[in-house]
């Protein structure tokens, strides 16, 4: 396994479509092994494959217990609700935001080996899904942020624990 560089906002690779998988070979599970080894050094949540640079269809994603989700071409097949909460992105440091999301959603896709797979997620996860497959779309936090906050503001928000 290797950890991969975090691509910052800016990089063209972070607004383009990225591509389906057609191919769930080593390749594809080197990929995944480098994705998560990679969110977990960097303290993240999620991660999407064109934040290390690869524009193909392909996010992972942990919970609170450290259960790890993976995911090849994703689809929302199912969304419920709407709450607001404040998210971050490790392509964009330093800089937070409340998003709308939905607070149900039943997403499908593949696993490593192609296999279908499907989850109902709900609250955090379901967040992070969300804000992982708008990576895959080239969209980013940011562009559906109603409000950005410094991490000073945040710690404010919080209540400076
Ligand atoms: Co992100």
């Amino acid at each position: 396994m290797a950890l991969r560089q975090i691509r910052r906002s800016g990089d063209s690779v972070l607004r383009v479509q990225a591509e389906p998988v057609s191919r769930f070979n080593s390749g594809l599970h080197q990929l995944l092994d480098d994705m998560n080894e990679t969110m977990i050094a960097a303290d993240g949540a999620g991660l999407a494959a064109p934040q290390i640079g690869i524009s193909k269809r392909v996010i992972v994603a942990r919970d609170e217990e450290d259960t790890l989700i993976e995911l090849i071409n994703p689809v929302l097949s199912s969304v419920q609700g709407s709450i607001v909460e404040i998210e971050g992105c490790l392509s964009c440091p330093g800089i937070f935001g409340e998003v709308d999301r939905a607070e149900y959603i039943e997403v499908t896709g593949l696993d490593r080996d192609g296999k279908e797979v499907r989850y109902e997620l709900e609250g955090y996860l379901a967040r992070v899904v969300q804000h992982e497959i708008d990576h895959l779309d080239g969209v980013l936090f940011l562009d559906k942020a109603t409000t950005l906050l410094t991490p000073e503001e945040l710690e404010l928000l919080r209540g400076g624990d």
